[in-house]
């Protein structure tokens, strides 16, 4: 099976040009969006609804809130590492950022959230056309693989939600992670392409040195760590296989546990 990776947000124009109707697209945002909604979803929130601007957010929660009657409707989201602010969506105070700790069973379970985050959401909103959109992470890694061994794709292309414009190292180290369990050795019967391979060796370097250690020495990871309200999120992110869900986005756009 063909294997392919997009290692930066400026490769998704091209993604969006490709035929995706029989490929499944992986979306990694380690730090921290996938991880965060796997949590939330682990944690018993009836579903994530990933968009890319706030007012997108706050509209979509208003309507949604007006329609289906009984269903709690929550905001989710950052700019800048930050939870959204009144002052910047038009009066709503989000209810969480993007932290996954901050979503406890408590707050969360039976209820949607509607999120938008800096590039995690823009990310699974470019994967829509595809078969099967999954959020994944190193939480939820091992599942996901399962998944995607246990159905059938022309291709898997593997989504590194990167900053801003750049690749974000951890997500390149995630989906090498992942190739590395989908393709172990030298497996014949795959095909990956140029930028699967780098994504591989990426993931053995980081994996030489300490996982942990190498996310909390990129770029994300250094912002997170110098916000002492944020800084714990590194070590959550940097678990394995702690939750057995897959968190795949049905063709009504809602991030749900299978
Ligand atoms: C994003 O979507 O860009 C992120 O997950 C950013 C963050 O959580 O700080």
């Amino acid at each position: 099976m063909k294997i392919d990776t997009v290692l930066s947000p400026l490769e998704l124009p091209a993604l969006a040009q490709r035929d995706l109707r029989t490929s499944a697209c992986v979306v990694f945002d380690i730090l921290r969006a996938t991880s965060t909604f796997v949590t939330a979803l682990h944690h018993g929130a009836a579903g994530i609804i990933p968009v890319s601007e706030i007012y997108e957010a706050v509209a979509l929660k208003r309507a949604e809130s007006g329609k289906r009657k009984g269903e709690t409707f929550l905001l989710a989201g950052e700019r800048d590492g930050i939870r959204i602010r009144a002052a910047q969506s038009g009066g709503e105070d989000f209810d969480f950022g993007n932290s996954p700790r901050e979503f406890t069973p408590e707050k969360v379970r039976g209820k949607t959230i509607v999120s938008t985050t800096t590039n995690g959401t823009r990310a699974l909103q470019a994967c829509k056309p595809a078969k099967c959109v999954l959020a994944a992470s190193f939480l939820n890694l091992t599942a996901t693989v399962e998944f995607l061994r246990q159905n059938i794709f022309s291709e898997i292309i593997l989504v590194c939600a990167g900053t801003g414009d750049n690749p974000a190292s951890e997500d390149v180290i995630a989906a090498g992670a992942m190739i590395d369990l989908l393709s172990p050795g030298k497996d014949t019967h795959s095909h990956k392409t140029g930028n699967t391979v780098a994504a591989r060796v990426a993931y053995f370097e980081a994996a030489r040195w300490g996982l942990e250690e190498t996310i909390g020495r990129a770029q994300n990871g250094r912002r997170l760590l110098a916000n002492p309200d944020l800084r714990d999120d590194v070590v959550f992110c940097a678990q394995r296989d702690v939750f057995n869900l897959v968190a795949a986005m049905g063709k009504d756009g809602v991030l749900r546990k299978m």
